[in-house]
């Protein structure tokens, strides 16, 4: 099948097959110590062969202050777990693909923290929701400590140091920071989770700076050459349909914000992409994150895996498409396009009780 989604490109001179990428997903399946690991190099590796041109990993810690989420979540914040990657990645570009390192701060969403006894966000709020079962969670969330100026100064440090193991010792070919779905960096965008009053509170423009400051922090700390992107949605695992209060005007200011913070890509999710992003009608987020960051890549997902979507995510200002679940049913999704062959429905049965890696999910 010929499509727009097979087509080569390239992000910030890194050259790729075509435009599908796999989406960032936790599996937790490290060792208790955060090393990454052979069921892992397995895993990753058969998206690389199935023609999966970007596997971007799971959410990686960046610090052993506060920002692990997960037990058995791998970790980049030391030399050891940065070595321990280097299979991984290897594995995926030996296989074709290009592989960039997800990392993430937890914040006040952390269910385990082998660092800590008690978590830390933007302010003392308790998150919504109830911990994750399937990442080995239950109950409330604690209610965080405010982050203090060299907590936050900490985090900062953690995404630069964790950005260049990732680069200079695992091998990876680029790194995202995780500013979506509720983690750290989204408790500071957010207006409910952030009543600080300092210079990260405030208004939303004021909000989005810790995002930007981490941005400029590890461009600083890779130089020009190595692609960097930016994780964004509306919806938080612990509030799934999250909307902007802000609306329209919000989307303006995140993305201007990003637009000019130096990174490569903006990588926008949502639950469904094509659906307008605020209310029945109007652009959907993809499309407003195309119009006000016009100079940047861009990387959709949310229900993408029907190939008619995807490729009408490509009309709508994407240059490339992720595919999360879609790629867990279908290692192979960019193989069976080329092919025509059918794609599998996905069973949520592959997550339970426990969302780490199956031994189906192995074989070659
Ligand atoms: C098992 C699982 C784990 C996930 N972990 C992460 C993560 O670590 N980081 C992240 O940004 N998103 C994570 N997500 C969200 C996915 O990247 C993606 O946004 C979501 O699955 C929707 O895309 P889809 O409709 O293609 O599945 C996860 C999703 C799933 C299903």
């Amino acid at each position: 099948m010929s499509t727009p989604l097979l087509a080569p490109a390239t992000l910030h001179g890194l050259r790729l097959p075509n435009r599908l990428a796999v989406a960032p997903m936790t599996r937790v399946s490290a060792s208790p110590e955060g090393h990454a690991n052979g069921t892992m190099a397995r895993y990753y590796e058969r998206f690389a062969r199935g023609g999966f041109g970007l596997v971007i990993t799971e959410g990686i810690y960046t610090d052993t202050a506060y920002a692990q989420g997960y037990a058995r979540q791998p970790g980049l914040s030391d030399g050891e777990q940065a070595r321990a990657w280097r299979p991984v990645v290897k594995a995926i570009q030996g296989a074709g693909g290009r592989a960039i390192a997800q990392l993430m701060h937890a914040g006040a969403l952390s269910q385990f923290n082998r660092f800590r006894d008690h978590t830390a966000g933007p302010s003392a709020v308790r998150p919504l929701g109830t911990q994750m079962t399937a990442y080995r969670g239950e109950g409330d969330y604690p209610v965080p400590r405010a982050m203090t100026d060299t907590d936050i100064a900490e985090a900062i440090r953690g995404f630069t140091r964790a950005a260049l193991l990732a680069m200079e010792v695992a091998g990876f070919d680029g790194v995202e920071i995780h500013g979506a779905n509720g983690y750290l960096l989204d408790q500071f965008l957010s207006g409910h989770t952030n009543t600080r009053t300092d210079r990260w509170g405030g208004a939303l423009a004021q909000r989005v700076q810790l995002t930007v400051e981490v941005v400029r922090a590890v461009r600083q700390m890779l130089g020009a050459s190595a692609p960097v992107g930016v994780r964004i949605s509306q919806g938080k695992v612990n509030d799934f349909g999250h909307k902007w209060p802000e609306a329209e005007a919000g989307a303006a200011t995140v993305f201007g914000a990003l637009a000019h913070s130096g990174i490569d890509y903006l990588h926008v999710t949502e639950f469904e992409a094509w659906r307008p992003a605020f209310g029945d009608a109007g652009p959907s987020l993809l499309q407003l994150a195309r119009r006000h960051a016009p100079g940047l890549a861009i990387v959709a997902n949310g229900s993408l895996h029907d190939p008619g979507r995807a490729q009408a995510a490509l009309a709508d200002g994407a240059d490339f498409v992720a595919l999360g679940r879609g790629a867990l049913s279908n290692p192979d999704w960019p193989k069976r396009l080329k092919e025509g062959r059918a794609l599998a429905a996905f069973d949520p049965a592959l997550l339970s009780p426990v969302g780490d890696i199956k031994p189906a999910e192995q074989q070659p």
